[in-house]
């Protein structure tokens, strides 16, 4: 008997109203689900990335058949203009309470890795389209450590919910509740009723180092300095509180975590 290793990740996503196309090997689901023909509800999902792609120009890769390596499309016809980061932030919160429902303590690193304690379990990669001042599509691309244990030592901090676990866990299990938990948090943007304060004040509280001071760098100035987390701005700016009360706003890219 042939197995159809995507009937139970299809079964997952239709039972959360969503449609599933399954690739056993593509370049990046995100660049797959940037497609026109994909639309609000499909989901992207590979068993192996070609071409996986990660922030700051890095890759994504590893891990094929062990992990989940997904992209969600959603019609984001009410998220503002001037508050794009608030995907991110759904985005991040779905993640961090999908982990807690498998027993898996993490945070949110700003802006929207997913650790648990020092080490990276999920990246995640979203890509707007705007036509005017409206977002027409987001690609929400997430990258998920399931049952991988052994990684490619040039990675600097990664992990898995096996790790963590000290347990393989069913992927299609994981999968179906994580789809949940984004529907519940992305759908308010295309239909409208949204709570943006709850949001903002969860993903807060979900911050990795959200409370006390730590260590950062200023890449543009090249100066390390104590400080910590104040607030995260709807636009996604970090600002950082020194002991001594200055304050500055940092964008991706601009601040390092030491
Ligand atoms: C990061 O650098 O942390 C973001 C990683 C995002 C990886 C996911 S895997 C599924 C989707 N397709 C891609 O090419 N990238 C994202």
């Amino acid at each position: 008997m042939t197995i159809d290793p995507a009937a139970g990740f299809r079964l997952a996503a239709t039972r959360t109203g969503l449609r599933l196309h399954f690739f056993p090997e593509t370049a990046s689901t995100n660049d797959e689900a940037r497609d026109r023909k994909y639309c609000h509800g499909d989901v992207v999902l590979a068993e192996n990335q070609l071409a996986g792609r990660g922030q700051r120009g890095n890759g994504w890769a590893g891990g094929v058949g062990e992990n989940l390596t997904f992209s969600l499309v959603i019609e984001p016809a009410t998220l503002p203009f001037e508050k794009p980061f608030l995907l991110s932030e759904a985005t991040a919160v779905a993640l961090v309470e999908t982990l807690g429902d498998f027993g898996i303590g993490a945070a949110i690193k700003w802006p929207n890795d997913i650790y648990v304690g020092e080490r990276k379990i999920s990246g995640v990669l979203i890509e707007n389209d705007l036509m005017g001042d409206r977002f027409t599509k987001s690609v929400v691309g997430i990258g998920l450590n399931v049952n991988q244990r052994v990684f490619d030592p040039s990675l600097p901090n990664p992990v898995s919910m096996a790790q963590v676990g000290g347990r393989t866990f069913d992927r299609t299990d994981v999968f179906g509740v994580l789809l949940g938990r984004l529907v519940a948090r992305l759908w308010g943007f295309s239909e409208g009723d949204l709570d943006a304060a709850a949001l903002e004040k969860r993903y807060f509280s979900l911050l990795y180092r959200g409370g006390g001071v730590f260590r950062y760098r200023d890449v543009a100035m090249d100066e390390r300095f104590e400080a910590r987390i104040e607030r995260v701005e709807p636009s996604g700016e970090l600002t950082l509180v020194r002991p001594d009360g200055t304050r500055k706003g940092f964008f991706f890219k601009e601040v390092e975590f030491l």
